[in-house]
C-alpha cells in the first residue's frame, strides 16, 4: 500500500498498516494518528479531536505547535538548519543564556544533547570526572533512560535487565528514605541521582525534607547531587525546575538533566551544571555532533519565551488547583499525587480500563507502573475549561468506583 502525498486524508486504517508493516513494533500505541496540532488538542487523520492530557509524552510544554516556537524554527531553517559546536552560532549563545537565566543561580553553565538519557549519561559522566569515583545511586522506581549508563541506573520493573549486560558501579537506595541513601553513600560513590518526582512508577514525591537531607550528605561525602529532570523540568511543576524550588525545600543539586519539553517536540537535552562542576570538563571530555544545533537553539529559546510570555507557570498553578477540587467530586479517586502538571491520580480500581474508556471519548491519558495510577502530563496552558471535560468524562465512565 502507499501513501497518496496529494490526498486530503489519510485514513486512519491506511497509516497504521503501513507503520505496522513498516516499523519495528516496540510501543503499545493508541488507535490514534496523530496529524495536527493546537494547544491542548490533537487532531487525527479522521477528523477527530482529542484532549491532550499526556502532553505528547510530557513533550508538548507550550502546547502542540505553539506558532511562537514554529515561527521561531521556521526563521532559523530558512537561515541555517545546522552547524555543530566547533563554530559560535547566535542561536546557541541566546539559547544558552536564557536558559541559564531561568535556572537556580548556582547552574551556571549549560551543555547541549538530543535526549534525556543523553543527558544522564552526560551527567553521571561529569559527576565520575569531578569526584574521580566510580559508581551512582540511584532509586528503586528512578527511570533514566534506555542506553547503556542510564538503564543501568534504572530500577523500575525489568527496565534494567533489558540492558543486561548492566555498567558496573550501579547502586539501588530507596527513594524516601534518607538512611538508605546514607548507608550506601561511601567514599566510592561518585553522584546521587534522582528523579525528584518519580513519574514512571506513579508519581511519587518525597517531603521537602528529603531532598534537604540528600543535599546535606552529599555536601558531607563530596557526592555529586544530579536532579534527572527530565520530566519535571521547564515549568512542568508550575515552578522553572524542581531544583531551587519551594517543594523541593529550595534544594539546589550540582546537576540538573533536561529534555522532553525544552524543545516542545524538536529533540533536544541539556545540562546545568554549578561552576565546580564545570571547572572540571576540559576541552573534549564531552561531546555530540548535533547537540547545541541551531534549529534546536531556536526551539529552546522560543519555548522558555513562551512559558514566560504566556505566563504558563501561574496557569500550572491555578489549574491543578482548580483539577484538584474538581477530582474531590470523583468518587473513585483515592488520592491525587504530584505538583503542577506531573499529576498521578490513584483510582480505588485500576487506572488500565479508565485510560481506555477515556480515550473512547477522545481524551488521551497515561498510565504507569501503578497499575491504580493514571499520569496525567498535559501542556502547560491547559485551562479550568478542559479540566471540566475531563472531570465530567471520568464522572461519565464512573472511574474508580
Ligand atoms: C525522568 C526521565 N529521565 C530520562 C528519560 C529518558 O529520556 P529520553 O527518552 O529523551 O531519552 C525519561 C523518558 O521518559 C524520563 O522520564
Amino acid at each position: 500500500m502507499k501513501l497518496q502525498t496529494n490526498q486530503k486524508q489519510t485514513t486512519f486504517t491506511e497509516v497504521a498498516a503501513l507503520e505496522e508493516r513498516y516499523q519495528l513494533a516496540t510501543y503499545k500505541k493508541m488507535p490514534i494518528a496523530a496529524e495536527r496540532g493546537e494547544g491542548v488538542w490533537i487532531y487525527t487523520s479522521n477528523g477527530e479531536k482529542y484532549l491532550d492530557l499526556y502532553g505528547g509524552h510530557a513533550v508538548a510544554g507550550t502546547g502542540h505547535s505553539h506558532p511562537h516556537v514554529v515561527a521561531a524554527i521556521q526563521a532559523q531553517a530558512e537561515k541555517l538548519l545546522f552547524y555543530s559546536n566547533l563554530v559560535y552560532s547566535a542561536a546557541r549563545a541566546r539559547a544558552a543564556e536564557k536558559l541559564v537565566s531561568v535556572a537556580p543561580q548556582e547552574l551556571t553553565k549549560a551543555f547541549f544533547c538530543n535526549s534525556g538519557t543523553e543527558a544522564n549519561e552526560n551527567a553521571m559522566r561529569m559527576a565520575r570526572m569531578a569526584t574521580g569515583r566510580q559508581n551512582v545511586i540511584t532509586f528503586s522506581g528512578g527511570f533514566h533512560g534506555r542506553t547503556a549508563d542510564s538503564i543501568s541506573a534504572t530500577f523500575l520493573g525489568n527496565y534494567r535487565e533489558l540492558g543486561k549486560p548492566n555498567v558496573p558501579g550501579h547502586i539501588e537506595a530507596e527513594f524516601g528514605n534518607i538512611e538508605s541513601a546514607r548507608a550506601l553513600a561511601d567514599e566510592n560513590v561518585a553522584a546521587i541521582m534522582l528523579e525528584p518526582i518519580q513519574s514512571m512508577a506513579g508519581v511519587r514525591m518525597a517531603g521537602s525534607n528529603y531532598y534537604q537531607a540528600l543535599r546535606e550528605h552529599c555536601d558531607e561525602r563530596g557526592i555529586v547531587l544530579i536532579y534527572d529532570e527530565v520530566q519535571t523540568g521547564v515549568g512542568r511543576t508550575g515552578d522553572w525546575f524542581f531544583a531551587g524550588s519551594e517543594a523541593g525545600a529550595q534544594v539546589v543539586p550540582d546537576i540538573i538533566t533536561l529534555a522532553k519539553a525544552l524543545g516542545s517536540g524538536i529533540p533536544v537535552g541539556a545540562c546545568l551544571v554549578t561552576d565546580k562542576i564545570s571547572g572540571s570538563i576540559k576541552e573534549n571530555d564531552l561531546g555530540t555532533t548535533f547537540g547545541g544545533g541551531m534549529i534546536a537553539m531556536a526551539a529552546v529559546t522560543a519555548t522558555l519565551e513562551t512559558i514566560e510570555n504566556d505566563g504558563l507557570l501561574q496557569n500550572v498553578r491555578i489549574v491543578e488547583t482548580y483539577l484538584r477540587q474538581r477530582l474531590a467530586e470523583v468518587p473513585g479517586v483515592a488520592a491525587v499525587h504530584g505538583r503542577g502538571f506531573l499529576l498521578g491520580i490513584e483510582f480505588r480500581t485500576p487506572a488500565g480500563p479508565i485510560h481506555k474508556a477515556l480515550l473512547d471519548r477522545k481524551i488521551i491519558t497515561g498510565t504507569s507502573s501503578n497499575p491504580h495510577v493514571l499520569r496525567l502530563l498535559p501542556p502547560l496552558c491547559l485551562r479550568s475549561e478542559d479540566i471540566d471535560l475531563f472531570v465530567a468524562a471520568l464522572l461519565a465512565v464512573n472511574a474508580g468506583s
